[in-house]
């Protein structure tokens, strides 16, 4: 327990949402609230355009700053907070969902326009299977939004989860006026564009007081009222113990880009969010107050530079100190490293660091010796699992475009899978390669960094599948006849084990059927 304050004062999280709910705009209010930046607009630049996916060059220049935003640490009022950058771009998702087994709680932004979407659907199938906390904030209130009854009754439908209102908002777009503090019992009147300060907030213990009538006019007062008794009724106190085991969310309404209801939801966030939680690992549960340090990897950067492969790996502290030019145990390469330059993310700047707590992300320098999932230890032989590999949409054959640079390809191939961008699969029996994503925007990438990095150019022929399952077997004999039964449609990973590919639902389903024995799972865990 050497480290208890250390690791009281951590609080590691990321935000998501579906792209454009407002993610970007409430980082950098977050930002501005832990002083980390000074200006507006600072974070905006992370973005991948809409309308730039495919150009290159937009991508690498949102490598280079998303290198920088990956980790954004900052102090608020004693507390020190992690905040995990996600890509937004559905076809960076995987990079999404690997972040979120690095971070202890999440904060999901919905736009109270459009409600529930795709991806916020996702990430929350991704929250749930770690049971991770989440408050949810519901954004853009200053537009005309869904009745906010309707909106929590179909936020707590699709994405099954209880919601608790922590604030309640007094109507939506241009009548918008503020919201209700639920638990501190005041009213935060609606200023657009400023940053709401004390006097915008009028304390109302007692809300059958005239004041309120005064502030927000006799019939939206009537209505809150009615509101209020009504959500007191049904849900009283938040059940913190129910917040942090991932079945009932605090809900918050406000305006991101207005600045408006934020503070609140940061001063709850900072009161109720878990502090570094414990990890599972392959023999016991590692809880972030074991005096000896470990970690894992769970992100690969490659750096910007194409004549030094250099890359960054984002190790994520679970226990002990984590400390500069001291041995570590590399577990899967059985072998001890030390990092001379480990860096923290305090905004602006990457700092050399002498040493980091539980809860803390740290960027180390990497030649090739990292892999995500990756565990980092005081000697013990131990990884952690959970960190998860998800089945890939999209398949395409990789053609080499010139055989004088098989070998560069090769080995980009295998980098580049290694930082995550993609999977690598292996015809069974054969030597075909193929790669594997969430999105098509990756084949891009991989290509363009291929002849970048590696000076070898390749060409993608697209296959016919629409899903990889890794396939395992109780009965060794039986899915050894599987795969040979299925040799076309079966392939390897990287490590060696065996994925069947599916043409469609209807084969997937029918081969389900028919192989009992066998079974078809559709995320692999990177161990
Ligand atoms: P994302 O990271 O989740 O993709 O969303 P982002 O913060 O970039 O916000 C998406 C758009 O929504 C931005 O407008 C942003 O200004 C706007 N927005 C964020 N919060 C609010 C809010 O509370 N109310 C309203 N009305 N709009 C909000 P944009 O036009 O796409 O970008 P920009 O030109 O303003 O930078």
């Amino acid at each position: 327990m050497k480290y208890n304050n250390e690791i009281h004062k951590r609080r590691t999280f990321a935000i998501i949402s579906h792209p454009d709910a407002g993610k970007t705009t409430l980082t950098e209010k977050f930002l501005l609230f832990g002083g980390a930046i000074q200006t507006a607009g600072a974070v905006k630049s992370n973005k991948i355009k809409k309308h730039a996916t495919s150009d290159f060059m937009e991508i690498e220049r949102q490598r280079g700053i998303s290198v920088a935003t990956s980790v954004m640490s900052f102090e608020y009022k004693n507390t020190l907070i992690n905040l995990l950058d996600t890509p937004g771009h559905k076809d960076f998702a995987e990079d999404t969902y690997r972040t979120l087994t690095a971070v202890d709680s999440v904060i999901l932004v919905v736009d109270s326009v459009n409600g529930v979407e795709e991806q916020t659907r996702r990430l929350m199938e991704v929250c749930r299977m770690r049971d991770t906390p989440v408050i949810v904030f519901i954004n853009k209130m200053d537009r005309d939004g869904k009745n906010r009854f309707d909106l929590l009754e179909e936020i707590e439908k699709e994405l099954n989860i209880s919601l608790h209102p922590m604030t309640w908002p007094i109507n939506s777009g241009k009548d918008f006026k503020g919201v209700y503090n639920l638990h501190d019992k005041n009213l935060l009147l609606f200023t657009a564009n400023t940053k709401a300060t004390d006097e915008d907030t009028v304390s109302i213990s007692d809300l059958s007081l005239p004041v309120l009538d005064e502030k927000i006019g006799e019939k939206d007062a009537a209505i809150l009222r009615e509101d209020a008794e009504l959500l007191e009724g049904v849900y009283g106190e938040l059940p913190v113990p129910d917040y942090l085991s991932g079945k009932v969310a605090p809900v918050f309404f406000g305006s991101a880009i207005n600045n408006f209801g934020v503070k609140e939801m940061l001063d709850t966030f900072i009161r109720i969010a878990p502090v570094p939680r414990p990890r599972p690992t392959s023999v016991r549960d590692i809880p972030p107050t074991d005096d000896k340090f470990s970690g894992f990897i769970f992100k690969i950067h490659a750096n910007l530079d194409p004549k030094h492969r250099d890359r960054i790996a984002f190790l994520r502290v679970c226990s002990g100190k984590f400390e500069r030019n001291k041995y570590f145990h590399h577990v899967r390469l059985d072998k001890d490293v030390r990092f001379s330059n480990p860096y923290t993310f305090m905004a602006r700047d990457k700092d050399v660091i002498e040493e980091a707590f539980p809860g803390d992300v740290v960027g180390l320098f990497d030649t090739g010796n990292f892999k995500i999932g990756d565990t980092l230890t005081e000697g013990e032989n131990f990884f952690f699992t959970g960190i998860p590999s998800f089945s890939p949409e999209i398949f395409k054959e990789v053609i080499n475009k010139d055989p004088m640079k098989t070998k560069q390809l090769e080995k980009g191939l295998l980098q580049l899978t290694d930082e995550g961008v993609a999977q690598l699969f292996t015809q069974f029996g054969g030597n075909k390669k193929i790669i594997g994503c969430v999105g098509d925007l990756q084949f891009e990438v991989i290509q363009y960094r291929l002849l970048q990095e590696y000076g070898a150019s390749c060409e993608f022929r697209a296959m016919p599948y629409y899903k990889a399952c890794w396939i395992t077997s109780a009965d060794p004999k039986k899915l050894d006849d599987f795969t040979r039964f299925k040799s076309n449609n079966i392939a390897t990973d990287k490590d060696g084990h065996l994925v069947y590919l599916a043409q469609s639902e209807w084969f997937l389903n029918t081969e389900r059927s028919n192989n009992p024995d066998i079974e078809f799972h559709f995320t692999s865990e990177i161990h």
